[in-house]
């Protein structure tokens, strides 16, 4: 279904659609909205491109979309605690968002999704990969949906964002709070998707730390394998940035990765996050 005022490219027979004809700069009618928010169900990912924001466009557009949840761990852009900064400088050798993984998993109720605005970005690579957790279920064989359909999962903040990650101290500066990194969460391994009701297969790399009930030992392999299916290209698309290029992604039927290939250049991107509803 082709939105008012705006037409729909697909950007892999996966996932994904650029939205064209659209200036996110001017207050957009209800109907636009709904439409945009159509093509974000169907196709999990969507993107804008040449889109000259202010913050408060940026923020102006996310409130349109849903309520904006403001992130505990990642430095706000100055003046404006709702626009998390996404920001690696040409010293620093870890990015933030560099493996496969769903934001906010480890939350009792996990965020719709993010708009991501690039404010600044590398020469070339920097580029986000997205991937289909619906397809992903799609694909696994009927024995081991079935198996599947009878597992929760833990999916923590700890391991990530707490005092003792790696992680943290390799992009020191920019993520803090590490004492508020104390989110467990446990959610069936195949959900529906609140909206369009297509299942989804709900574990991530970042966030899964096991199956409930199943030692990490015991969850490994099985986890490992769904990692290594889920991230088949033939699920995936690919977004290169330029500045201006907003994605804004479902993180309930997709997975992310922000690529780290760019060492030596800047690349800073404004994201913001909206809150979800209860996932089962
Ligand atoms: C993120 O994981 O939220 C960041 C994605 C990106 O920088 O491309």
């Amino acid at each position: 279904m082709p939105g008012q005022g705006f037409t729909v490219k697909p950007s892999s027979g996966a996932l994904g659609a650029e939205l064209l004809g659209i200036d996110l700069s001017h207050p957009l009618d209800d109907q636009t909205i709904a439409d945009i928010k159509a093509m974000f169900q169907e196709y999990g990912v969507i993107f804008f491109r040449d889109q000259v924001l202010t913050p408060e466009q940026h923020i102006g557009f996310a409130e349109r979309m849903g309520t904006i949840n403001i992130n505990r761990f990642f430095k706000a852009v100055e003046g404006f605690p709702k626009i998390a900064e996404v920001r690696k400088e040409p010293d620093q050798t870890t990015n933030i968002g560099g493996g496969w993984h769903t934001d906010h998993s480890y939350d009792q109720i996990p965020a719709l999704g993010s708009i991501l605005l690039a404010r600044e970005v590398p020469e070339h690579g920097g580029d986000t990969l997205f991937s289909s957790m619906s397809l992903a279920y799609d694909a696994l064989s009927q024995g081991l949906k079935k198996t599947l359909e009878g597992l929760r999962a833990v999916h923590s903040s700890r391991h990530v964002f707490g005092a003792s990650s790696e992680y943290t101290k390799g992009v020191s500066g920019r993520i803090g709070n590490p004492e508020l990194a104390n989110q467990d969460a446990i959610h069936p391994v195949i959900i529906r998707h609140p909206d369009t009701q297509r299942k989804i297969l709900y574990v991530n790399q970042g966030f899964t730390t096991h199956f409930d009930g199943w030692t990490k030992q015991e969850s490994q392999p099985l986890l490992d394998y769904l990692y290594e299916h889920a991230s088949h290209p033939e699920f995936q698309t690919r977004f290169q940035w330029k500045p201006g290029s907003i994605a804004l992604w479902d993180n309930r039927s997709t997975w992310h990765y922000a690529l780290n290939d760019y060492q030596g250049q800047r690349r800073l991107m404004h994201r913001i996050t909206l809150e979800g509803v209860p996932i089962s």
